[in-house]
């Protein structure tokens, strides 16, 4: 056996925080998912984010925020990603199969959990695009159907292939044994869910924003009196043009952005990789 000489065991791919993929989904030519194996060390809190990556060109960790869109209980750990044909990142990533390394930090943060909002009777999960991520999350989570006794998510996308992510998630999610096992029977009736489309022809056409706005939304599932800051909480993932425009609705019904520090009606992050 020759001895490994310097110079070779310098340049052996050695991946700091790698974990290994064990399953690739692609949705659209934009959009894909996956599953990795989850550190052992790893606690986070449903709705946070990680760094995740690859090694770039020059050896270097090309890192991003991906929400975690897999519950804090699962043994593995699920992203939900865009394709940018020249994006650095995601232009790799996309060709990501089992078995294949990427590098995930182990230090999860973010807004979008529990912790940051008062307490309530409905919490509103509103999202754009990949924004559903840190939903996906949520909505396996016990605490959200301990917490609220109506959840409603809204996904608004161009087209109508771009919400099957969540369509089929919310699909599995009301018919998994084990999860009303977890979560107590009945939960998945709380669940509302009400997707939108800007530039295909769906049963429901327009931007989330402009919906709440004229109050279709609220004449399409029931509610009286629209969104108010004594029973509401929300939780918003999207663009930051979309995160702007409904953080200035929400505080049109009197509701107020929390933090960790200072929980409020209701928090906002970006969706990450554009
Ligand atoms: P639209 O098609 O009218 O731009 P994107 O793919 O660009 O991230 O957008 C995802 C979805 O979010 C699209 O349906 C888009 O609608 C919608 N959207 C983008 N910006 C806003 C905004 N400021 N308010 C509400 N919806 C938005």
């Amino acid at each position: 056996m020759r001895p490994v000489t310097e110079a070779a065991a310098i340049k052996a791919p050695t991946l700091p925080d790698s974990q290994t993929v064990t399953q690739v989904k692609h949705w659209t030519d934009r959009l894909f998912s996956f599953r990795v194996t989850r550190p052992a060390s790893l606690r986070f809190r449903s709705g946070e984010f990680v760094m995740i990556g690859l090694l770039g060109d020059n050896g270097k960790p090309l890192l991003r925020a991906y929400s975690i869109a897999s519950p804090a209980w699962d043994e593995e750990l699920e992203f939900y990603s865009i394709k940018v044909q020249d994006g650095p990142l995601t232009s790799k990533l996309q060709h990501i199969q089992p078995g294949d390394e990427i590098i995930l930090r182990p230090k999860p943060v973010g807004t979008l959990v529990h912790d940051a909002l008062l307490p309530g009777k409905r919490i509103w999960f509103f999202a754009t695009g990949t924004g559903f991520a840190p939903f996906a999350s949520l909505l396996r989570e016990p605490q959200t159907y301990e917490d609220y006794d109506e959840v409603i998510i809204t996904h608004t996308c161009r087209e109508v292939a771009e919400l099957e992510y969540g369509r089929q998630l919310i699909e599995e999610i009301r018919q998994d044994e084990l999860l009303a096992e977890l979560m107590g029977e009945g939960f998945a009736d709380k669940i509302r869910y009400y997707p939108t489309t800007t530039r295909e022809e769906s049963p429901r056409m327009g931007r989330i924003t402009e919906l709440l706005k004229d109050g279709t939304v609220f004449a399409d599932l029931g509610i009286d009196g629209g969104i108010k800051a004594e029973t509401d909480r929300a939780m918003v993932c999207g663009s930051l043009a979309f995160n702007h425009d409904i953080k200035a609705i929400l505080e049109g019904f009197g509701l107020t952005e929390g933090a960790n520090s200072d929980p409020r009606e209701f928090v906002i992050e970006k969706a990450f990789v554009g």
